[in-house]
């Protein structure tokens, strides 16, 4: 059953009014981000690109009709994170306004969200693998897929300096949760197409929105390119724990005992269908040696794979020195 609502196929103008009203920024490309100015600038630089309607799950290695078009091979080749989960949205098409509107629908009770699920140790495990990832003072960072600001709070633990991170995301309800607790410049933008100069970052990181974004390659080409020579890129993300009985628990616990605890406190259906979806795109990511390869032939050299606890992966690459 697709969920997408009209509201949701609304979304890309909701998204230009947002930004309008909330003063969250959308910076074309090579435009400096001015520290503290940000939320004046009203120029739209994201806008959902029409792909044709067709299903990810088709094998790539299908032989293409001959009349296929351009844009039916182009999708075809996409690097996707995981297949098209019809339970919540019809076709890759709708996929992108499914998760904005989730975010945006979330965004309020996300933090309690990512609390219950980590047990409150997401803080201190996510300025851990930062330190980890070789963060340190004097760097800049720019946090892709910010949310509400966890990442680059914890960055800022470390970098003490509210001009040297750059959050960015999609979500205009996420920037507006992150807006109340962070003093840093703030982007309305995605992974697939960075609204900043090339070598400008020393490090970037992406927490947990691997699974969100519309083509892997694409989007670690844009982290590749905004990165300065030896630069590093951090992902966090959760992966399928490897044993049975691992999988079995890490469900039943995301499917069944969060989602209602999520309700009741939260009373938000967004919320409740956020750890569903959470779930259902973690069981359907591409695997890790998959997400590895793609950095690699994306130009990222030391591509490296972390595990910690069992699921939380963090992959890291280098943009090599020129
Ligand atoms: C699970 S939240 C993670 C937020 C934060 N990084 C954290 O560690 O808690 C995923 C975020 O990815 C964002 N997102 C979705 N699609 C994206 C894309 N194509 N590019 C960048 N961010 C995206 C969503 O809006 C959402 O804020």
């Amino acid at each position: 059953m697709s969920v997408v609502s009209p509201r949701v196929r609304d979304a890309s103008r909701r998204l230009a009014t947002h930004d309008a009203r909330d003063g969250l920024a959308a910076v074309p490309e090579r435009t400096r981000v001015r520290h503290g100015a940000v939320g004046r600038r009203l120029q739209i630089a994201w806008t959902p690109r029409p792909v044709q309607d067709l299903d990810a799950r088709l094998p790539r290695d299908k032989p293409m009709k001959d009349n296929a078009s351009r844009e039916e091979i182009s999708y075809r080749e996409r690097q996707v994170p995981h297949p098209v989960l019809d339970r919540y949205y019809a076709s890759e098409r709708d996929r992108r306004p499914f998760i904005l509107d989730l975010f945006d629908g979330a965004a309020s009770n996300y933090d309690l969200v990512c609390a219950l699920l980590s047990l409150g140790s997401g803080q201190s495990y996510r300025r851990a693998a930062l330190a980890r990832s070789g963060l340190c003072a004097g760097m800049t960072l720019l946090d892709v897929a910010v949310g509400t600001g966890l990442v680059a709070r914890a960055a800022m633990d470390i970098l003490h300096d509210p001009r040297s991170v750059i959050g960015l995301d999609p979500s205009s309800g996420m920037l507006r949760e992150a807006r109340k607790t962070l003093a840093i410049p703030l982007v309305l933008g995605t992974a697939e197409k960075l609204p900043f100069g090339s070598d400008r970052f020393d490090r970037l990181s992406m927490g947990y929105a691997l699974r969100h974004v519309a083509d892997l390659g694409v989007s670690f080409r844009e982290c590749l390119r905004v990165l300065k020579p030896g630069g590093r890129i951090l992902i966090l993300e959760i992966s399928r724990p490897s044993s049975r009985v691992g999988r079995f628990f890490v469900q039943i616990y995301l499917q069944k005992v969060l989602p209602p605890i999520v309700r009741i406190l939260t009373r938000s259906g967004h919320a409740q269908m956020l750890m569903t979806y959470y779930w259902d795109t973690i069981a359907e990511c591409v695997e890790p040696a998959i997400i590895l390869e793609i950095l690699g032939t994306s130009g990222f050299g030391k591509v490296e794979r972390r595990v910690v606890g069992g699921i939380f992966s963090e992959y890291t690459g280098v943009k090599p020195a020129t």
